[in-house]
């Protein structure tokens, strides 16, 4: 792959991010390109770490074709780790998402293990872990995507997976969901720290429908996210910035290292509450040194712009009203946020009639890091008690 040279970075203490960098030729060999301002990841040294990335699949109620599309497309080699918080009655969406799992296991003998979000199995293992803020009030497993992306890289870790990678699973082109992982696989293989991450964006995001039109007036949610995300990193560094391009990116994946000393928000305030974590934590030089090596190595994060565009499923405008309250949430909560970027995300909300006059963006809940977990007995215990766990070995 023939990807634009990380040259400029901002440094946030710890933290290095790199201006997005896009895809020039997707698939190389070996030979030199002898451009200095073009970086050649050759395609056999991808294939070399594909099977140390994990790829977890989180979905729920998705349509059958774009699932069958997106696992057909992620290379054989990854294990694919799939949870599922769909429809289990009237009709039961989730053993349609078996059958077909069973039927392309049958095909591929590709690596697989699936799980319902809503196992009580699961449950019971999250509770004699003590690992109980996943939990709700009745003891089940909360819903919500960031829920899941926890319990997948918990299955990862379990398995012994070096790299974890999250793709969404209502894609409806199944050669760009191939072409993300191999484009996580390039940004670990640029990474000089063990602590990396690589997030994806689109030059082109077309829409399958027209539904929600009120929200392009004010710009998509990623533009939105980005732009506030950007001025909370100018407020806490006194340098204003445009470098963060990816505060929503779904499509994201992580060094186990770095996942494991991660805190993780609920639902869809997951991904950009990782960027304003880590700019929290790792920020500043002089405190909070709870990870040591972390703040040695530093944090690379890697943006990606793709060469395919990104066509999903069209989930309405209450799902987008949710997501951008829930975006601008953790950065008006972020302890770096000044008191008048707050209020530029109050006026700012108010005005689009997503905020009452004294209402505040929702709080992120966080879920702690999983290096507490003890992933060994947790594993156990879901083995002995879950009703939907399906493991297929090679
Ligand atoms: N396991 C599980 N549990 N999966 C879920 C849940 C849940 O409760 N809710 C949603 N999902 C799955 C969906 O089925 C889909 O595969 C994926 O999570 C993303 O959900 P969408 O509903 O399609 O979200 P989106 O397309 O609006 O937003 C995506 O892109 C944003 C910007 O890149 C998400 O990935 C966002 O997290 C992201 O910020
Ligand atoms: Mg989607």
């Amino acid at each position: 792959m023939l990807l634009e040279a990380p040259v400029y970075k901002e440094l946030f203490g710890a933290v290095e991010i790199y201006e997005t960098l896009k895809v020039i030729k997707l698939d190389t060999q070996t030979k030199e390109v002898g451009s200095l301002t073009v970086r050649n990841i050759p395609r056999e040294d991808i294939y070399r770490i594909l099977e140390e990335i994990a790829i977890v699949v989180p979905m729920k109620n998705e349509k059958l074709q774009l699932v069958d599309g997106v696992l057909k497309a992620i290379p054989h080699q990854c294990p694919i780790i799939i949870v599922s918080n769909s429809k289990r009655e009237g009709p039961n969406l989730f053993k349609q998402e078996v059958d077909l799992v069973k039927h392309f296991y049958n095909l591929t003998r590709s690596k697989i293990i699936m799980i319902h979000q809503k196992d009580t199995g699961l449950a019971k293992a999250f509770q004699e872990a003590g690992y109980t803020e996943i939990l709700d009030k009745n003891g089940n497993v909360r819903d919500g995507k960031g829920e899941g992306m926890v319990i997948g890289l918990l299955l990862a870790k379990a398995i012994g997976a070096k790299y974890v990678g999250f793709v969404d699973a209502d894609n409806y082109i199944p050669g760009s969901v191939n072409e993300y992982v191999k484009d996580y696989a390039a940004g670990f293989l640029m990474s000089e720290s063990e602590y990396s991450m690589v997030r994806l964006s689109w030059r082109h995001k077309p829409k399958v429908s027209t539904k929600g039109l009120y929200f392009k007036k004010w710009g998509r949610v990623s533009e939105i996210t980005n732009r506030y995300m950007n001025a909370l990193f100018g407020v806490a560094t006194g340098f204003e910035t445009n470098i963060i391009a990816t505060g929503n990116a779904g499509e994201h994946a992580m060094s186990m290292k770095l996942a494991e000393i991660m805190p993780f928000s609920t639902g869809y305030s997951i991904e950009p509450f990782e960027l304003v974590y880590l700019f929290e934590t790792f920020g500043l030089w002089e405190k909070g040194k709870a990870y040591p090596d972390a703040y040695d190595q530093g944090i690379e994060i890697f943006q990606i712009e793709t060469l395919n565009p990104h066509l999903h499923e069209d989930k309405g405008s209450e799902h987008v009203a949710e997501m951008i309250l829930s975006s601008l949430g953790v950065i008006y909560h972020s302890k770096l946020a000044s008191e008048s970027l707050r209020k530029q995300i109050l006026d700012d909300l108010r005005l689009h009639g997503l905020l009452g006059e004294n209402e505040e963006p929702p709080k992120p809940r966080v879920m702690l890091p999983i290096e507490g977990v003890d992933v060994r007995k947790w594993m156990e215990t879901l083995e002995n008690n879950a009703e939907t766990l399906l493991k297929f070995e090679v």
